[in-house]
């Protein structure tokens, strides 16, 4: 998509109040598309809707659990009453889970999979329509991960989450392409946000050692979600199906095609590096 058609256009940025959402959402408000914005944090919403208006661009900030089809679809119709679609739809709400599979909960698994599947589904079921109907083209991205494509021992909840991001997102860029609809899965590393902070940790995982060197690799990686936001652009103006972020996400996803063997130790190399010896 030329962005040129995000100016005065309207894009959907969903955990906008917060890392890649947000950077994601300040980025395209600087290309001057109006934005509709959704979190479940309302206070910090607030704060990004202040600093969005400051930008100068129209914007719609709702309360909204992607996890809730009732409320996605009242978002959509309330969006849908003023503009008979939206030109860019960024499906970035997500949550992490660290715990290998023997210790994650039946709860977990909903929990994970309602939030970063089936919130990414509701956006593109809400939304993806009517830029079909009004048949002027448009974007979507879903934020998946690098972990939408390598693996490792307490990802097992997450990585089902962001790989099946990533097959829906290129079985609906078949699909979508004939309507000049482009599909992107972004796929950020380590990215500087709160995300860790904000995850589920269980059985060796929450081990709170492990929480302080995890957060300390993020830290000293220091890639800012605002060089994401600027990637997620170049995705969107190029048409990417599939869009590495960082040079880890690059590294991993090159290794996986010449060697899923090698690219699998080093997932677990890296979880290894982040786990102190009173965790492991
Ligand atoms: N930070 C990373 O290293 C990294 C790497 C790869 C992919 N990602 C993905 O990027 C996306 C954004 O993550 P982030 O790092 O910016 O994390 P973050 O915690 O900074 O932001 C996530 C936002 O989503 C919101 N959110 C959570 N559940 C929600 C729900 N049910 N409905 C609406 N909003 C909800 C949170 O309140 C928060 O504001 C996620 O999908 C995550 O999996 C992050």
């Amino acid at each position: 998509m030329d962005l040129v058609q995000l100016r005065g256009g309207w894009t959907l940025v969903t955990g906008a109040a917060s890392g890649i959402g947000r950077a994601c959402a300040e980025a395209v408000a600087s290309h001057r598309s109006n934005l509709v914005i959704c979190d479940l944090d309302r206070d910090r919403l607030r704060e990004v809707e202040e600093g969005l208006r400051r930008q100068g661009v129209d914007v719609l900030a709702r309360r909204v659990d992607v996890a809730d089809r009732a409320a996605m679809a009242d978002l959509a119709s309330e969006v849908h009453r003023r503009v008979d679609a939206v030109d860019l739809v960024v499906n970035n709400a997500g949550v992490a889970l660290g715990a290998t599979f023997l210790d994650s909960t039946l709860d977990d698994w909903d929990w994970i999979l309602d939030i970063n599947l089936r919130g990414v589904v509701h956006g593109c079921h809400f939304f993806a329509p009517a830029m079909v109907k009004r048949g002027r083209g448009g974007h979507i991205v879903n934020v998946a991960s690098m972990a939408g494509y390598t693996t490792g021992p307490t990802l097992s909840a997450y990585c089902t989450t962001k790989f099946g991001v990533v097959g829906l997102s290129e079985a609906l860029r078949a699909e979508l392409s004939p309507h000049r609809i482009g599909v992107t899965a972004l796929c950020p590393g380590m990215i500087n946000t709160p995300i860790v902070e904000n995850a589920r940790r269980r059985g060796a995982a929450a081990d709170e050692a492990l929480l302080a060197s995890t957060r300390e690799m993020f830290r000293k990686r220091n890639y800012p979600p605002e060089r994401v936001a600027q990637g997620m652009l170049k995705a969107v103006a190029r048409n990417r199906g599939l869009a590495p972020i960082t040079a880890e996400a690059w590294t991993f996803y090159l290794l996986k095609r010449v060697s899923p063997r090698l690219s699998a130790a080093l997932g677990r190399a890296l979880e290894r590096r982040a786990t102190p010896p009173s965790a492991r």
